[in-house]
């Protein structure tokens, strides 16, 4: 059976579309049968595509983000079988929605992040083009990971 996933972060316009993009991509080139989506905590974007300064930057490394901003809501805890934070602030709101028998599903994506002791995915919102491209390197590196982790535990 698939894995569900889905990537939270607080817009649901940059971090968290362009790890669905990414993750996807990487699971179905390995094979591995996953179910993806994302959201944000905020209510702000609703409705709207991706960044487009985080469409650009993702269309340079062949990914297409092709998601609609939605709200997360109460049902994603029991829908996915694992929920990802982009950020701590993102897994505290999760955190404090969550029923807490499922709270188990929640974790943050540094988590699998070698390279990294930051534990966020840094906002790129509000920043330059650097930040673009700093999300995807985080996001490449996380998603390669996952994927590892979900194979090693089928
Ligand atoms: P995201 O980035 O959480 O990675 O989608 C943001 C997008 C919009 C806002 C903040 C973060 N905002 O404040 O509108």
């Amino acid at each position: 059976m698939a894995t569900r996933v889905l990537f939270v972060c607080l817009g649901n316009i940059c971090r968290s579309p362009t790890a669905e993009a990414v993750f996807r991509q990487m699971a179905a080139d390995s094979g591995l049968a996953v179910e993806v989506d994302s959201a944000g905590t905020g209510a702000w974007h609703v409705g709207e595509p991706a960044d487009a300064r985080m469409r650009r930057a993702a269309k340079q490394r062949g990914y297409d983000l092709t998601s609609q901003a939605r709200q997360v809501d109460r049902d994603d805890f029991s829908a996915f079988d694992l929920v990802i934070a982009m950020d701590q602030s993102n897994l505290t709101e999760l955190e404090r929605q969550c029923p807490p028998e499922l709270r188990k599903r929640l974790s943050l994506m540094r988590d699998r992040d070698e390279a990294g002791s930051p534990e966020d995915v840094p906002d790129p919102y509000y920043g330059g083009p650097r930040g673009f491209e700093e999300v995807l390197d985080i996001v490449e590196r996380c998603s390669r990971q996952l994927v590892t982790e979900l194979r090693e535990s089928r």
